[in-house]
């Protein structure tokens, strides 16, 4: 986002004004100021320097401005005042919006998703990461295309020919104009990277088909962005991920083997943050990847405590689980950097809020023991009702309940067996596919069957 100076090696900082409005009667996981400080924290983590904010609280958005006429004026002249750069909405803008407003203003506007979007593109290392990146930054752009790309100068995810770029967009065919060939050009580019996503979404849904045969159970951390998940997988796994006081500084899936206890082990999968207004075109881009938490036996979910919006942070993740239907998986609550809070036993009341919860400090180690013996306990000792009809090909589905659960009642049927009993909680995800009735509920159904047949006759 910076701008090039010839007479630095280091370019300045771009300047940006931050922009918010409240919307009266709308539903806000976060109040006005609690988000305006986060789209300043993103700003920050995207290199740009904060130099002014305006709020507005209006019944509906202006069809033309996003914010009212008045306030449009004096938004600019509070630009010019503070030499700014860029002006950035926390709300997503529709792209009438955006051009409307950077005609009145006269300058560079982007909203929330535009800025996430780059920061996402800065972080982005694997091939994978990088893909999901760039088909995000083409999607948002499409419609968004006039007659440049003035708006997106870095190229997504680092790599070459993204959403930024202009180059080779190939020849213009009759009667089109040149807007009309690069939407085409950027068509045919999202169509190459779905394609390449599927090809990588394949080899993980075989990777993972591997890991869950070697049964070795799975957690997947969980939480909103710079909650200490990569601290403390560290700390867990004694590894060295890259950790940085910035929002999304990780974005890649990290797995890590750890010993629990004697030869009890569990894979621990660090994921990209979560975020509230998280754009709903990087919720699909990085399907793959939360898809990894969808599957997972255990989810980690790591709050910081010491935030002031913590409960609202814990909130807007539980949101997003439910959007990917990893709401059902059990779950474990760490309450992170307790170290920071001034009183401690705060700490204790808050704990009774969250079921299965562990007050720890990743940064200085503290609860970190008890918080892993509360894992294995989840994984290995923790066993859940469940009731399934295996078909006989599934025989390995059946051995494994022989072998590890505990079987209460076995029907057979034609092709298969009914099966109830109990099972660790981390096996529940290998049995969904083959889930059956709970054994009354099947014969309170037969015998509304026999009743309504016998009416019948
Ligand atoms: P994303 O990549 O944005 O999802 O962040 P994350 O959840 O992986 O957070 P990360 O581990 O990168 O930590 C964010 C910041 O919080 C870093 O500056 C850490 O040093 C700091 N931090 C993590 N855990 C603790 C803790 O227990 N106490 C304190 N005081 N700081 C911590």
């Amino acid at each position: 986002m910076a701008k090039k100076n010839p007479h630095s090696t280091t370019p300045p900082h771009e300047r940006a004004f931050l922009v918010g409005a409240e919307i009266r009667g709308a539903k806000q996981q976060l109040s006005l100021e609690g988000s305006l400080a986060e789209l300043a924290l993103l700003a920050d983590t995207a290199g740009v320097d904060v130099v002014g904010e305006l709020t507005q609280k209006l019944d509906r958005p202006n069809n033309v401005t996003y914010i009212g006429p008045g306030k449009v004026d004096e938004l600019k002249a509070l630009a010019e005042e503070t030499l700014t750069d860029v002006v950035i909405f926390d709300d997503e803008l529709s792209p009438r919006h955006q051009r409307e407003l950077e005609k009145a203003l006269s300058l560079r506007v982007l909203d929330r998703t535009a800025l996430i979007l780059d920061i996402f593109a800065q972080h982005a290392h694997t091939s994978e990461g990088m893909l999901q990146v760039e088909l995000a930054q083409y999607e948002y752009n499409l419609p968004r295309l006039t007659r440049a790309w003035t708006h997106l100068e870095r190229q997504a995810g680092g790599g070459g020919g993204a959403a930024g770029s202009t180059g080779g967009v190939g020849l213009r065919g009759p009667g089109e104009t040149q807007l009309e060939v690069d939407k085409r050009a950027i068509r045919k580019r999202i169509t190459h990277i779905k394609k390449e996503l599927e090809k990588v979404e394949e080899h993980r849904t075989r990777y993972r088909a591997q890991r869950k045969r070697s049964r070795i159970p799975t957690v997947a951390f969980v939480g909103y962005t710079n909650a200490g998940k990569s601290t403390l997988l560290n700390r867990i796994a004694k590894s060295d991920i890259y950790v940085a006081d910035k929002l999304f500084a990780t974005l890649d899936p990290t797995t890590r083997r750890v010993e629990l206890s004697g030869n009890e082990q569990a894979l621990f999968t660090d994921t990209v943050g979560f975020i509230q207004k998280l754009p709903t075109a990087l919720i699909s881009a990085f399907h793959a990847t939360l898809e990894e938490i969808a599957e997972a036996d255990l989810l980690l979910h790591v709050v910081d405590i010491s935030h002031p919006n913590a409960l609202d942070q814990y909130q807007a993740v539980q949101d997003t689980l439910k959007e990917i239907d990893a709401d059902h998986i059990p779950m474990v609550t760490a309450l992170n950097k307790s170290d920071l809070l001034r009183n401690p036993e705060n700490a204790r009341e808050v704990l009774k809020a969250f079921p299965k919860s562990i007050a720890i400090s990743a940064q200085e180690g503290t609860g970190v023991k008890e918080l892993i013996h509360l894992i294995r306990e989840e994984l290995y000792e923790s066993y859940s009702p469940i009731h399934v009809r295996l078909p006989y090909q599934q025989g390995a589905l059946i051995s494994l309940f022989h072998e590890l659960g505990q079987v209460e009642l076995v029907e057979h049927e034609r092709g298969g067996m009914v099966m109830h009993g109990r099972i660790p909680g981390r096996l529940l995800a290998q049995f969904t596919p083959w889930h059956a009735k709970p054994v009354e509920e099947r014969q309170m159904l037969n015998n509304h069957i026999e009743e309504d047949d016998l009416e019948e006759e």
